[in-house]
């Protein structure tokens, strides 16, 4: 019984979240992208008949939040705990003496592009990428292992380009580089959704070992395996993974690429990974994220037990939502408990200290559902009164990812107080209720109908 990674989840996606598996041949370039696009990359496929390769192809698996729930041992109600307790309670790993991924050993003639279907997905990206890289590198002073989604730039041969935007991470390279040494590092593909949220925590904040919170997340130990050629283990049971370095004085061009808010990114110089060896398991899949908000999804929902922790401070915070639609970094729907007036803007304010990237908060008592979009809507158009309840700081920081950001550089952020006031005033908002109403069965009303959901 395979414990962990993607083999363990691949029977549960397919009985319970009706996989696909597509046997028609499929073009890895533009082709496959496609599909999983027009299903709304929320639902997984495999992609069984891949043209120019024999490996199947996964992608689809991480754009929706109740299969990140279910495979997480949560719900969302609990989510937000369960996620912050793997800070608290991480679990140290286990290393065995051997795994499957060390099932066939690569060292010698490396063509990533021969060995696998790698996709492209955009008619002016600049190359294939791998989308769904999970890279593992050591902090050689702390030997905390950090691990984060990154794409690579397929540059030919076993020339990989790495978009490495994380702060911590571009201030070690740049250390080690000054120093002329090389960074070990590792690309790991055919995960779970343990090791996919475990990636998504951000190092800046909290400076954690990411295989530990993968640990913490699981309840049981990140079982690991010692690489080849590098100083690095890595998890037993993934499909793939990439072994190489990054040398000081080795920089390409990289992109464009179409990225999550559907446009296409900057084209900068960024560093070079030379692979030297791959190890693989018997008949690997390759897992692939299409470039989309939905496959961004772990990242927001880490996101929001940021936005929780910053707002909690403050005032009570009941939920969380870092809307897809967003990117899962820009926009954020927050619930609170209201006790005092005013609490509405502090929770604002907290929200938007949360990072650099949030843009956009708006905040709701707890009768509105902030995952469903009318009843957003509703609150903003029947709450909310523009002169007295939204606020706009001018020119803060924000992200390129953001295409407006870039126009001057800065990022106006928008708070808007959508909560009721407080005392006699309030019932003017009391929402209409329709007794029984949860009783009603629509086919006892309609026997003969079927499709009544
Ligand atoms: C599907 C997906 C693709 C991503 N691609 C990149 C990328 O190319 N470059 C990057 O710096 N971050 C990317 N991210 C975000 C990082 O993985 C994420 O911010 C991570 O928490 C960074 O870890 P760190 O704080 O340890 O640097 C991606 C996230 C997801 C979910």
């Amino acid at each position: 019984m395979e414990k962990q990674m993607l083999r363990s989840c691949l029977n549960k996606l397919e009985d319970k979240y009706g996989m696909l598996k597509c046997d028609v041949q499929v073009d890895p370039k533009f082709e496959l992208g496609g599909v999983l696009e027009k299903l709304g990359n929320t639902r997984p496929v495999l992609f069984n008949n891949v043209k120019g390769n024999k490996m199947p192809v996964i992608g689809g698996m991480f754009g929706d939040r109740e299969m990140f729930y279910d495979f997480t041992g949560t719900s969302r109600k609990e989510r937000i705990f369960k996620y912050m307790d793997a800070l608290t309670n991480p679990i140290k790993p286990k290393l065995l003496s051997s795994g499957p991924v060390k099932e066939n050993i690569i060292k010698r003639n490396i063509d990533l592009g021969k060995f696998m279907p790698i996709p492209t997905f955009h008619e002016y990206d600049s190359s294939s990428f791998i989308t769904a890289g999970v890279f593992v590198v050591k902090d050689p002073d702390t030997n905390k292992v950090y691990t984060s989604i990154r794409r690579f730039q397929y540059n030919g041969g076993n020339n990989l380009s790495a978009l490495v935007t994380s702060p911590m991470l571009s201030n070690q390279m740049k250390e080690l580089f000054k120093q002329k040494k090389k960074l070990e590092c590792a690309v790991v593909l055919g995960y779970d959704y343990y090791f996919c949220l475990a990636s998504q925590y951000s190092s800046q904040q909290y400076g954690v070992d990411k295989y530990e919170i993968d640990g913490g997340l699981r309840g049981e130990p990140l079982e690991l395996v010692k690489c080849e050629t590098i100083d690095l283990e890595v998890p037993a049971y993934a499909e793939i993974v990439l072994e190489g370095t990054i040398s000081y004085n080795d920089e390409v061009m990289e992109g464009p690429f179409g990225e999550l808010m559907g446009y296409y990114g900057q084209v900068a110089k960024h560093p070079v990974m030379k692979v030297n060896a791959i190890l693989h398991r018997n008949n690997p899949i390759l897992q692939i994220s299409a470039p989309c908000k939905e496959e961004h999804l772990s990242n927001g929902i880490i996101r929001d037990i940021e936005v929780y922790t910053h707002v909690n401070r403050l005032v009570e915070c009941t939920d969380v939502n870092v809307t897809i639609g967003g990117g899962c970094r820009f926009t954020a729907f927050v619930n609170i408990n209201k006790k005092t007036e005013g609490d509405g803007k502090q929770a604002l304010i907290g929200a938007l200290s949360s990072s650099k990237d949030i843009k956009h908060v708006t905040v709701f008592d707890e009768d509105v559902d902030i995952f469903d979009y009318k009843d957003v809507d509703g609150a903003i158009a029947s709450r909310v009164q523009a002169s007295k309840d939204l606020f706009i700081i001018p020119g803060a920081m924000g992200t390129g990812l953001d295409p407006s950001h870039l126009v001057d550089g800065t990022t106006d952020k928008v708070g808007i107080d959508a909560t009721k006031p407080l005392g006699e005033i309030s019932k003017v908002f009391e929402k209409t209720v329709i007794p029984g109403y949860k009783d009603i069965d629509l086919k006892k009303f309609f026997p003969t109908v079927s499709n009544l959901d």
